[in-house]
């Protein structure tokens, strides 16, 4: 649905530019006090976004809009972007706060659906689910070559321990797994309270039987997991990537695969999105789904609907709860 853009002046132009749940953006439509006009417009070329862009006032994107530097000093009017979901790595930051833009997220909204993924895709590496229904769609009914492994008493690499990365230890703990963390800012107390084991990235390559990642994409966490991490982790490790692509680095992975090293991976993120045409997604012992940690009802909604209260905050207050 698009609307048109409005140019009076006391009209707020909301523009959504990738696609958002209807009842997450209820706040927004149900808002009287302020003069929002919302616009819903998804799919563009970066090209037919700067061409849109000059009278919006706020952009509300998810992870497919790059909102980039070009797009930003195009962008006349805009005081706000607002990102539906937890990753701001898909928006230029410096851009943004040279020219006084405010950007929000939403970071608690998906965390129960990212972390439920998580699980769901390493419980479906160590049991080859998706290649046995894959064959037996095919019309293969193969007992031998999908014997799994357990995941009780195995132990579980969690690096980044922040929201996402604690829900999952706590589910792993669930399914009887030694879990070891890894996090700039965990501490003893909450490692204890949590049941889980301090540790360093080194120590969890060494131990480890899965290891998942958790941290947002930065500088410091592009290739944490590279060639000389392989080489110190178990023979038959499984790693597990529901965070962003590039924390792990693709090639070096590949090769952790194709060397026997690394027994499998699930990945929910590449490097570059879409990614149809990768070469880890040629290896049968790489699972992989198409960036949908976040993709359920529920927390669509509750991201939509956190950012949505935010740019109400901000017309009403001034401040947001999210920047
Ligand atoms: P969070 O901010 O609660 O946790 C991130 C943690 O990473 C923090 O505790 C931080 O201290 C830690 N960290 C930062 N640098 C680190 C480093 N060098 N080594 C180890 N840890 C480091 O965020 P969250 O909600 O747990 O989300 C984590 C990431 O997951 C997001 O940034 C996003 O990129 C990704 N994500 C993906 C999906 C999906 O659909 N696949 C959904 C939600 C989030
Ligand atoms: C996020 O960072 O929240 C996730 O990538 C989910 C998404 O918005 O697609």
């Amino acid at each position: 649905m698009v609307t048109k853009l409005e140019t009076a002046t006391n009209v707020i132009n909301v523009f959504i530019a990738d696609p958002l749940s209807e009842d997450g953006i209820f706040p927004l439509r149900q808002e009287t006090n302020l003069n929002l006009n919302v616009i819903i417009d998804t799919g563009l070329t970066p090209e037919q976004l700067i061409a849109k862009i000059e009278d919006v006032d706020v952009l509300l994107v998810r992870s497919q809009t790059k909102v980039t530097r070009e797009i930003i000093q195009a962008a006349k009017n805009l005081k706000l972007i607002g990102r539906a979901g937890v990753g701001v790595d898909n928006i230029d930051l410096n851009a943004a706060t040279e020219h006084g833009i405010i950007v929000v997220n939403a970071p608690d909204g998906n965390t129960n659906s990212a972390a439920e993924h998580t699980i769901a895709m390493m419980t479906s590496l160590a049991r080859h689910i998706p290649q046995a229904y894959n064959a037996l769609k095919n019309g293969v009914w193969d007992r031998k070559t999908y014997v799994g492994v357990e995941l009780k008493n195995k132990t579980l690499g969690v690096v980044g321990f922040g929201r996402i990365g604690a829900e999952v230890a706590y589910r792993a703990k669930g399914q009887r797994m030694e879990v070891l963390a890894y996090d700039p800012f965990l501490t003893e107390e909450r490692a204890k309270e949590l049941g889980v084991t301090k540790a360093t990235v080194e120590e969890i390559c060494v131990a480890a039987d899965f290891i998942t990642v958790h941290t947002p994409l930065l500088p410091e966490t592009r290739n944490l997991f590279n060639k000389e991490k392989f080489a110190m982790m178990k023979n038959g490790v499984r790693i597990i990537n529901c965070a962003r692509g590039g924390i792990i680095n693709e090639d070096d992975l590949y090769d952790a695969i194709v060397e026997g090293k690394v027994a499998g991976a699930a990945l929910d993120v590449f490097l570059e999105e879409p990614a149809t045409d990768h070469k880890l997604l040629t290896l049968p012992q790489v699972i992989a789904t198409p960036h949908l940690g976040a993709s359920t009802i529920e927390a669509q909604e509750s991201v939509a609907v956190d950012v949505s209260n935010d740019i109400i905050k901000f017309y009403k207050t001034g401040t947001v709860t999210n920047p």
